[in-house]
């Protein structure tokens, strides 16, 4: 029988176990055996106890759960070619020559280098001649867990939407106080270099303002930002005043926007009594909401179906969903795509840029 190894890896995301337990079952009903992966690439490159057969029944109740069960590391000694060295033998040895990794990094330097690595062990006398023959090719293919929903080429990745509804509901207890007391808020989100959850949760508890890594904003916002609130507590009659800040703001200068510089504007200029809340790692955690339940189930499926059909040549996919439709992807067109973008935000010739967008508003 193929066994197929699932590892879940890079920081936890509601809807990850979700995806493993579809992966464990997918391969179970193609008559393939399932390997869990446990602590990311860590555990590949340590094998023993730390890569473990899954059976149908190891992986009931997996789905609601938050985190990942299978844990996650950043392994160091994979980024090491001698690390990835042992992770080739473990597999070999375990048979295993497909691997569903949920995230991505790591995963296609692993594929091109596989069939050097397994040249290697056997100069080195690690494995023989034999043991390597049937492993000429190594599987891999992607899925995308992370609540920033930060990976270009899907429409969602697996736990953004779990992460959203959190942070709604912590804006909407929030809300509670800021009416209350007439307070405004400063509530700082995740996303080190997207924005959605911050604009996405903005537009959903109807805040006053916000800032994103995407688009910052015009020199002198700080006026701007005080005349809109002014605004909608005097003329609008507002008695709470929201501000969502992403963990990645900047200004034109690419300066960090935190949520402290924010409160201490509207508490100076406004005289306003304002409170920060950084939300944290409660984004992260907890149960996965309906919608991750079934994108790491359908795409953890697609994962086992594109390993099966997957052909020496073929470059290895990401599983992506788009307009509704779960698809895969080129994984190195998706993150060639993702790392662009974000270098494209962290230039300096992005606040030209920005300019040119305001002018073109204008006209
Ligand atoms: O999962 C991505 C992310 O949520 C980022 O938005 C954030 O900066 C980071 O994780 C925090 O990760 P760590 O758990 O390593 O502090």
């Amino acid at each position: 029988k193929r066994r197929i190894g699932v590892l879940t890896s890079g920081g936890d995301a509601p809807g990850m176990n979700g995806a493993v337990r579809a992966v464990v079952r997918m391969a179970i009903h193609s008559e393939c055996e399932a390997y869990a992966v446990f602590e990311g690439y860590e555990g590949l490159v340590n094998g023993g106890n730390m890569i473990r057969q899954l059976h149908w029944e190891d992986v009931r109740g997996w789905l609601s759960r938050g985190g990942t069960l299978i844990g996650s590391a950043r392994s160091m000694a994979f980024r090491e070619r001698a690390g990835r060295l042992r992770a080739a033998k473990n597999m070999v040895l375990r048979g295993i020559d497909a691997l569903v990794v949920c995230s991505l990094t790591g995963a296609d330097v692993f594929r091109a280098e596989w069939p050097g690595l397994l040249s290697d062990l056997v100069a080195a006398g690690e494995l023989s001649k034999e043991q390597v023959e049937p492993y000429k090719v190594l599987n891999i293919v992607g899925l995308v867990g992370s609540i920033d929903n930060d990976m270009s080429g899907t429409d969602a990745t697996i736990g953004c939407y779990s992460s959203l509804t959190r942070i709604c509901d912590a804006v909407d207890d929030v809300f509670d106080t800021a009416f209350s007391h007439q307070r405004g808020f400063v509530i700082e989100v995740m996303g080190r270099h997207c924005g959605w959850l911050a604009l996405m949760s903005a537009i959903s508890t109807g805040a006053d303002w916000l800032f994103i890594p995407e688009m910052p904003p015009k020199d002198g916002w700080e006026d701007d930002m005080c005349a809109t609130i002014t605004k909608n507590r005097k003329e609008q009659g507002k008695r709470r005043t929201i501000v969502i800040v992403a963990e990645g703001a900047q200004d034109r200068q690419l300066n960090k926007i935190s949520s402290s510089t924010v409160k201490d504007i509207l508490t100076q200029r406004l005289g306003l009594d304002t409170r920060t809340t950084v939300l944290g790692h409660t984004q992260r955690g907890g149960a996965a909401c309906a919608y991750d339940r079934w994108l790491s189930t359908l795409q953890g499926v697609e994962a086992v179906r594109a390993v099966l059909e997957m052909k020496p040549d073929s470059p290895s996919p990401v599983i992506t969903i788009r307009e509704n439709k779960i698809l895969r992807t080129p994984l190195m067109d998706a993150v060639k795509l993702t790392q662009d973008v974000t270098a494209k935000i962290k230039a300096k010739e992005f606040a030209a840029a920005m300019a040119e967008r305001d002018a073109e508003f204008k006209e």
